[in-house]
Formats: structure tokens, C-alpha cells, sequence
């Protein structure tokens, strides 16, 4: 069977567009980014950090750092979302998911760059992050929110999810959504890999 080494995923990219036609490229994350991770969440606002991360942290824990970095460790993966300024590459989003194959539900967070919001480019994450959960073969995609987080749940509403308690914890709330895309419908780099490797390889090994 053919598998795939984490080194290659380098060419697996996906491009996202702005509301304003700016051009996001979404990939896999490197071991090579922690930096530049970090400074990404040292940089989002306390607000945002705090819904991401729900609670509050200066920065993404060390732990949490290192799981982030590598990517399908553990069946979890990490992708950025970056833009070139002044020719050089910025993280401005990112985004974490997992798929539990036993259910086949894929679990999922996210942010977007404070100064990013609100120009589209969280329903494109959202939109590419269906596409490599129906890569992946799961059936449903699912987050945890925390109820106070306006943004995640009118985002989560206008990509079409439903609402449901999280089991076991009142301060948040999950949103989720039967998948019904086929992957070829938007294109992203893990139905490519997929497509390239077979459909029951794994990702990576
Ligand atoms: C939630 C989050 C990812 C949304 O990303 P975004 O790029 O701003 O979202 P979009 O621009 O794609 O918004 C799409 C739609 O979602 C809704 N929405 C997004 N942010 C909103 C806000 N702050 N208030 C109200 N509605 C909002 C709107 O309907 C919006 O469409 P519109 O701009 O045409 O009105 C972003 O606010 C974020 O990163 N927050 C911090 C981290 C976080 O909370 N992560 C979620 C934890 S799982």
C-alpha cells in the first residue's frame, strides 16, 4: 500500500479567497512554524484567543504548541492559513481537527487573524474543512463553542450547522452538520491526497 511521510504534505496546499479576492493559502502545518505559530496566537486579541483556546492564555500552552506542530499525531492535524506581505508569509488563521473513526464524526476549531474577520474567510475554512472531512470518509463535522462566543455560533449558523448542548459542559455549546458533499465538489488538499493514495491509505503513517 502506498502511504505518505508528514515531509510531503508540503505540496499539499489549498488557496481561499477573501470576500475582497485576497489570496489565503491553506496548508498543513510544519514543524518549522511553531514560531511563527505562537506569535500568531500571542498576537490575536484576548477575546479571540480566549474563544479559541477557551479560557484565558497569553499564548497557545507549550504542550498544546507541540501537538499543533505535528500534524497527524495522535489522528489529529493542524493547517495554517497564511498571506504574503511584503513577499513574506503570515500566519492569519488556522484551524485543528480530528476525525473519530469508530463514529465517523470529525471534530473541529478554528480562527481567523483579528484584523482578518469578518471578510469571509472563516466560512472558506469551514467550507475546505467539509471537503477534508468527506475526504476522510466522516459522516458528520462537529464543534464545541463556548456559549458566549456570538461569532462561532452566527458562523456556525450561516454555514448551515444545527445547535446541540455539549455533553457534560453547560458553558458550551455545539454546533454541527451531516456531511453531504462528495470532496470533488471543493477541492482541498486531503481529497487530493486521498485521490492520489488510494481511498483507504493512510494519510499519514
Ligand atoms: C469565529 C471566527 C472564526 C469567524 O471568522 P470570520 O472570518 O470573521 O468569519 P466570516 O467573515 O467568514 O463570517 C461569515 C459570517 O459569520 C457571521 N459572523 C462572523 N463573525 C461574526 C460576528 N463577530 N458577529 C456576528 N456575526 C458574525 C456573519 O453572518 C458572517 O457573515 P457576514 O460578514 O456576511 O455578516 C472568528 O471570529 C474568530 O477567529 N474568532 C476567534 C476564535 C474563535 O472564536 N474560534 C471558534 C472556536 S471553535
Amino acid at each position: 500500500m502506498k502511504t505518505i511521510e508528514p515531509g510531503d504534505l508540503r505540496q499539499y496546499s489549498d488557496v481561499l479567497l477573501t470576500r475582497g479576492g485576497e489570496i489565503v493559502t491553506l496548508r498543513f502545518v510544519e514543524v518549522t512554524d511553531a514560531a511563527a505559530l505562537q506569535t500568531y496566537f500571542r498576537n490575536l486579541s484576548v477575546r479571540s484567543r480566549y474563544n479559541r483556546l477557551m479560557g484565558a492564555a497569553s499564548e497557545l500552552p507549550v504542550g498544546q504548541l507541540e501537538k499543533f506542530i505535528h500534524v497527524g499525531d495522535g489522528g489529529s492535524f493542524s493547517v495554517v492559513a497564511t498571506m504574503k506581505a511584503d513577499g513574506v508569509d503570515r500566519i492569519v488563521g488556522e484551524a485543528r481537527y480530528a476525525l473519530d473513526e469508530d463514529t465517523a464524526r470529525f471534530e473541529f476549531g478554528l480562527s481567523i487573524d483579528d484584523g482578518l474577520q469578518r471578510k469571509g474567510l472563516g466560512l472558506a475554512l469551514l467550507s475546505n474543512l467539509a471537503c477534508r472531512a468527506a475526504a476522510l470518509g466522516a459522516e458528520t463535522l462537529f464543534g464545541d463553542t463556548l456559549r458566549s462566543n456570538d461569532a462561532m455560533q452566527a458562523l456556525a449558523r450561516k454555514a448551515g450547522f444545527s445547535f446541540v448542548s455539549t455533553p457534560g459542559d453547560w458553558k458550551q455549546v455545539r454546533f454541527e452538520k451531516r456531511i453531504t458533499i462528495v470532496p470533488q465538489d471543493i477541492q482541498c488538499a486531503s481529497w487530493r491526497v486521498r485521490a492520489e493514495l488510494g481511498a483507504y491509505a493512510p494519510l499519514v503513517h
